[in-house]
């Protein structure tokens, strides 16, 4: 498979990971368990499970790609997985949102998802959307800015999907977030040596900068001297993955008040980063809790 513009910054069909996609929904699954421990107690507030990328609730079948060998999972990880969908609808019968919405952009997936679903969990408010996920949120912060809601939003692209001009909208909401950043399976990709980005745009909507401004994060200018004068040379910062998550951190901190500075990070079985998964929320309680489930994952 060759690299273009869309196959970089996106992710590959049907390809879910490996040991630490259960690493992610295991903390993501003991996070919602203790909001719903405690929302419970404040029935004022209409909950809302919010999943921007539901996908099928199953791995499908695997495209080996270059970027995404190291994402492989073996035989026996494949037959116990279970998405977040069922992890969290499953949880217990007295632990339930008011409202679940799972979105995906394929709406074959949203019917297998729904087919998987529909018997098992009857009860529930269940509301299958197809389309894009910024579109999605947008509506959900609207709905957030009028009503005593309150949701927990899962985000978690395997690529660059989400745009920051949807993050942006929910400001001010009574929202708590987790998102999955992909550091170092894409991003870092696109920050080649020499500080030639030819994915500019593409950076520019993720991170919601502009484009020099996310080139002096992540490259150091120098003027050396050679035998023909004076020469400009650009150098990549050392430990770009970390420095990566950290800047969507802050960036996120302009939208929440509390956002979890050691987030869970996700390695491949080289020991490499590949996603940073990082929590925000307006209210500090939360991420204590969030702090400390990822230092106990
Ligand atoms: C990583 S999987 C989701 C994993 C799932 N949350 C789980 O726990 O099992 C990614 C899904 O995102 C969907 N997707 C990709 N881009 C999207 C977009 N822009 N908006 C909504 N869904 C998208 C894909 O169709 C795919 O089904």
């Amino acid at each position: 498979m060759t690299w273009n513009k869309t196959n970089m910054v996106n992710e590959p069909q049907g390809d879910w990971g490996g040991p630490w996609t259960e690493r992610k929904l295991e903390t993501f699954s003991k996070y919602v368990w203790s909001y719903l421990t405690i929302m419970k107690k404040f029935p004022y507030w209409k909950t809302i499970y919010f999943d921007g990328f539901a996908g099928s609730g199953t791995r499908e079948k695997k495209i080996k790609t270059e970027l995404y060998q190291q994402l492989f999972i073996t035989e026996e990880e494949e037959k116990t997985y279970k998405g977040a969908a069922e992890r969290v609808l499953g949880l217990s019968e007295d632990l339930s949102f008011n409202y679940y919405y799972f979105i995906d952009k394929k709406e074959e997936s949203l019917k297998k998802l729904e087919s998987k679903l529909k018997d098992k969990f009857k009860n529930k408010t269940i509301v299958y959307r197809a389309g894009d996920a910024n579109k999605q949120i947008a509506e959900l912060a609207t709905a957030l800015n009028s009503k005593e809601l309150a949701a927990l939003v899962l985000l978690d692209p395997f690529g660059m999907q989400i745009d920051w001009s949807s993050i942006e909208k929910l400001k001010n909401t009574r929202s708590d977030v987790w998102i999955l950043i992909p550091t170092g399976v894409v991003v870092n990709r696109l920050f080649d040596k020499k500080g030639k980005l030819k994915f500019s745009k593409k950076l520019e909507s993720f991170f919601g900068l502009p484009i020099e401004d996310i080139k002096s994060h992540f490259y150091r200018e120098q003027k050396v001297k050679t035998l023909f004068g004076e020469k400009e040379i650009i150098t990549k910062i050392s430990q770009p993955i970390e420095k990566i998550a950290k800047l969507y951190a802050d960036r996120m901190k302009t939208i929440w008040k509390y956002v979890t500075d050691e987030p869970l990070v996700l390695s491949n079985r080289n020991g490499v980063p590949i996603f940073h998964f990082v929590f925000a929320s307006n209210n500090k309680n939360a991420q204590k809790i969030a702090k400390q489930i990822i230092q106990s994952t």
